[in-house]
């Protein structure tokens, strides 16, 4: 039999084996997935709810039980009607994994920052390694995502809100200084509102330590077909080269931390 080389490109309809309701507007579902050896966190999968599609960051990566997870914030339309309406049993429609995730594999000492709903792009590096310092970072205690899950890992999380109700009170750009005073770490990662990331950018430069970010950005076919996520005078597109990039790719796109574009392509700051 010929191998159907479009597989990762027809959506796959799966039955929802588990639903967790994180806080008053953000839902993990999970879902039965082959776990193979390609899929690495920081990646994104297109989500189809029977009626229309949806990038979303792969939050869980179970590879003993086959199965993975998102974790979608109500926003809109799409993300209501899954946090309303999409339960245990019901069937959604998956394709991918696309994109580049984090490449951590030569850093001895990571700090990871996730802002919002960002933390989910870097959740399941707690299932791949141990050398992780995570700040979990939102605007107030109700919204921190994952507490239990992290107490569970193996790694150091450090909680920040800005309004101090849990842990450290202040912005995670401001912790993520305060820790990179104190230790040594070869690479700072981050997935958050992109002005937290191109802050963490900064700091990068500032004391010239590597990094990686995921870039957010309006994406049609995830497949680098629609040309949608395209980064301005480079032409990158953030579904294929991304959406996790290293500093020397950051360097060179010109919209990081300025603006975006909304589904029309205009300019949305
Ligand atoms: C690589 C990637 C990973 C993502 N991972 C997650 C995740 O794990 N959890 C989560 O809740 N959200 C995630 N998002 C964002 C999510 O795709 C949008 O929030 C969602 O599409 C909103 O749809 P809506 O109908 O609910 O809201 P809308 O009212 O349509 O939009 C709300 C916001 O989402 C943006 N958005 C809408 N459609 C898209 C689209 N097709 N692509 C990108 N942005 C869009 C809009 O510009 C707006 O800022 C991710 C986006 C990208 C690009
Ligand atoms: S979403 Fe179509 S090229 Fe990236």
């Amino acid at each position: 039999m010929i191998n159907n080389i479009y597989d990762d490109e027809v959506p796959q309809v799966v039955t929802i084996k588990e639903t967790i309701i994180e806080t008053p507007t953000v839902k993990t579902i999970i879902f039965p997935w082959k776990i193979t050896d390609d899929i690495h966190p920081g990646q994104f999968i297109m989500v189809w709810d029977l009626n229309t599609e949806k990038p979303m960051t792969i939050s869980i990566i179970d590879k003993e039980n086959n199965l993975m997870g998102i974790t979608v914030r109500k926003a809109g339309p799409f993300t209501t009607n899954i946090y309303d309406n999409i339960n245990k049993g019901d069937k959604i429609g998956i394709r991918g994994p696309y994109g580049h995730g984090y490449d951590l594999k030569k850093y001895k000492k990571i700090l990871a920052v996730g802002g919002g709903s960002g933390i989910a792009s870097l959740a399941p590096l707690t299932s791949f390694y141990d050398n992780i310092e995570l700040i979990s970072a939102a605007s107030t205690k109700d919204e921190l995502v994952f507490v239990d899950r992290f107490k569970n890992s193996d790694i150091d999380v450090y909680e920040c809100t800005d309004d101090g109700t849990c842990g450290f009170k202040g912005f995670s750009t401001e912790l993520a200084e305060d820790l990179i005073n104190k230790g040594d770490y070869d690479i700072i990662i981050g997935c958050g509102p992109e002005i937290m990331s191109y802050k963490l950018y900064e700091l990068s430069l500032k004391y010239n330590i590597d990094c990686q970010f995921a870039l957010d950005r309006f994406m049609k076919c995830g497949l680098g077909i629609c040309g949608q996520c395209c980064m301005d005078d480079t032409g990158v597109r953030v579904c294929v080269e991304g959406p996790v990039f290293d500093k020397e790719q950051l360097s060179q796109l010109s919209e990081f931390g300025k603006y975006r574009r909304d589904a029309s392509g205009s300019i949305v700051k």
